[in-house]
């Protein structure tokens, strides 16, 4: 079978002009190399192709027959969809969610709205211009700051927690010049933070694993910012499974079922949770295209007790030719 693997490399600089953290969700090219070689695995022929504005040509032109899809776009909340919706325009089938739980996840405030109330969310506001300032005068504080439209923490750093409804509209300000898109102002969660890894599709979806992410230093005030991840071998302990009693365990594995499904999930995807104040799970947020570097990509931490780098990814093409009832030989 052959297939194409579309992707976003990661410049090696960002320009001046552009926040620092612009290129942080585009993949290493270790991390192409290592997908690629695990569908080569069970006998695909992998043709890396990056995500320009020659993809839909080279697509069309390359009769591939699947596509293995780990790109992420360029623009602002619908960047994501667009690989996948040259598929459809192509006829091609592929990996992942479709353009509208795409579109959808990326947008946070969009994605709350999906989910609750049956998969409970923190208050939050979001501010999309001044006029919404108001707003922030709803929520209890201290809340954190962050992007709507972005992932990898992208935005989000050790000052996004503030502690009043100023400081808020401050951060607000800038946030929306440097990242371009509205902000989410959400009332800060102070216990455990989890994250889900979900595969499968129908009667088939399935927990990968549940991971517990927490800070080295156990006094501090975690927050997995852009810094946090970056020095994850210092700052972060990971544990799987979480730290956390069976009861809680139980109840995120169904309300992360249940996001999965309300958000039209398709093959995998990896879901945030933070407990509040009064140990109730809240949903943070969707990852449908989670990061796939096999050394530190959160999904990759949680499922590797059980599931090895090659048999994840390929669980992914298997899943998506099963769902297309295309045969893999
Ligand atoms: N409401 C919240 N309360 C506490 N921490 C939060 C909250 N929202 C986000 N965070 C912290 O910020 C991190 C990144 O936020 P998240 O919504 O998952 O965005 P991203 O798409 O960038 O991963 C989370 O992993 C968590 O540590
Ligand atoms: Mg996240």
């Amino acid at each position: 079978m052959r297939v194409a693997l579309l992707f976003n490399a990661r410049p090696m600089q960002t320009p001046d002009s552009l926040p620092e953290d612009w290129y942080e969700e585009y993949d290493k090219p270790e991390t192409i190399a290592a997908v690629a070689f695990a569908l080569e695995g069970i006998g695909a022929r992998v043709t890396p192709l990056p995500f320009d504005r020659c993809l839909p040509r080279k697509l069309d032109e390359g009769s591939y027959d699947f596509v293995f899809n780990i790109a992420e776009g360029h623009g602002r909340r619908c960047r994501e969809a667009v690989p996948a919706a040259i598929c459809e325009l192509l006829g091609i089938p592929y990996t992942g969610s479709d353009p509208l739980t795409l579109a959808l996840t990326l947008d946070k405030w969009l994605a709350r709205r999906a989910v609750s109330p049956e998969v409970p969310v923190a208050r939050a506001a979001k501010i999309e211009s001044d006029a919404d300032v108001p707003a922030l005068e709803t929520i209890l504080y201290p809340a954190i700051v962050k992007p709507n439209d972005e992932g990898s923490s992208k935005g989000i750093r050790s000052d996004s927690v503030v502690s009043d409804a100023g400081e808020a509209a401050d951060l607000c300000r800038r946030l929306r010049e440097s990242y371009g898109c509205p902000v989410l102002v959400e009332e800060f969660l102070p216990g455990t933070e989890v994250t889900v890894g979900m595969a499968g599709n129908g009667k088939s979806t399935r927990l990968l694993g549940m991971m517990e992410v927490a800070p080295a230093d156990e006094n501090e005030q975690f927050v997995y910012s852009v810094e946090v991840k970056r020095d994850w071998r210092n700052r972060v302990r990971y544990y799987v499974p979480p730290r956390i009693d069976q009861g809680a365990r139980k109840e995120v594995e169904r309300l992360a079922m249940t996001a999965y499904v309300l958000l039209g999930c398709r093959d995998i995807a990896r879901i945030d949770f933070r407990f509040d104040g009064n140990g109730r799970p809240r949903f943070l947020e969707c990852n449908p295209l989670p990061g796939l570097d096999p050394d530190n990509s959160d999904i990759v931490l949680l499922s590797k007790r059980d599931i090895a780098y090659d048999h994840l990814v390929q669980g992914i093409l298997l899943a998506a030719a099963g769902r297309n009832g295309v045969s893999l030989s």
